[in-house]
């Protein structure tokens, strides 16, 4: 899939919660293929600490308005000045970069699963398995219910189960505890989010033989594939998160399951 190196205009920034941003950027020629779960690599300018460029998840593609809408979790000095990027102002961006969550020729039940700011993929994957005739049902952890993000727009998507760890909103405990992941069938359990999490999730499905697909958040520098810090051990070798990955099926990991 061919890349692209752009300087890319931001057309706004939505402050979701106090630590993060929706960051939307003008792609101004036709918009590439984008698959969900793939990433984008934005150059950080103007901060004399930041070396590496930053990879994000693409929230969603909005191809009529010519739009890439990238979540953005505020963690260090990198992220902070993307988030403190003005309307109007251009952000090198280097998309689309891994390989995305598989998507049906047709039909299915898929159960996508997010925890903190991994449920940034969820929504472009939700809204073209609904393209497919797919149906997306999303179960979506957080710590709290003021940490749960994005919430209205997954509702419009489809149905939507929440586990907080305090109970606060939701079936109380992690995402694995919740009733939709134990009693339901799915053809397919996509998930995003801290590992714990993923392992967790990969051990119920394959305790219910259902096809899993997990994206990872290893250490990523370059997004090419040329620097090495992104490498997993798979049962196939090892290999680059950001280029082979960074979703993969759970029976190709080394991951003990
Ligand atoms: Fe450089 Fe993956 S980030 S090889």
């Amino acid at each position: 899939m061919k890349k692209y190196c752009l300087d890319l205009a931001v057309s706004s920034v939505e402050h979701v919660t106090p630590h993060h941003v929706l960051l939307s950027l003008a792609v101004d020629c036709p918009m590439p293929e984008v698959k969900p779960g793939q990433f984008v690599e934005l150059r950080v300018d103007n901060s004399p600490s930041t070396f590496l460029r930053r990879p994000i998840s693409i929230y969603d593609v909005d191809r009529e308005a010519g739009l890439l809408k990238l979540l953005i979790h505020v963690v260090g000095e990198g992220t902070a000045h993307l988030a403190a990027l003005a309307q109007g102002a251009t952000v090198n961006s280097v998309f689309p970069l891994g390989n995305g969550f598989s998507l049906p020729v047709s039909g299915g039940r898929h159960l996508l699963v997010g925890g903190g700011v991994g449920v940034a993929p969820l929504y472009y994957l939700g809204r073209e398995l609904l393209q497919r005739g797919a149906t997306p049902v999303f179960l979506l952890g957080a710590k709290t219910a003021s940490d749960l993000l994005m919430l209205p727009e997954f509702e419009k998507l489809g149905r939507v189960c929440v586990t907080t760890e305090d109970g606060s909103m939701g079936q109380k405990g992690f995402v694995t505890n919740h009733t939709v992941i134990n009693e339901e069938d799915f053809d397919c359990i996509q998930v995003c989010g801290p590992k714990p999490m993923m392992v967790a999730v990969a051990r119920c499905a394959k305790e219910r033989a259902t096809q899993c697909e997990v994206s990872l958040e290893n250490m990523m520098a370059c997004g090419l594939g040329a620097c090495l810090c992104c490498v997993e051990k798979t049962k196939e070798g090892n290999v680059c998160v950001c280029k082979d990955g960074p979703v993969f099926n759970i029976e190709k990991l080394s991951w003990q399951i």
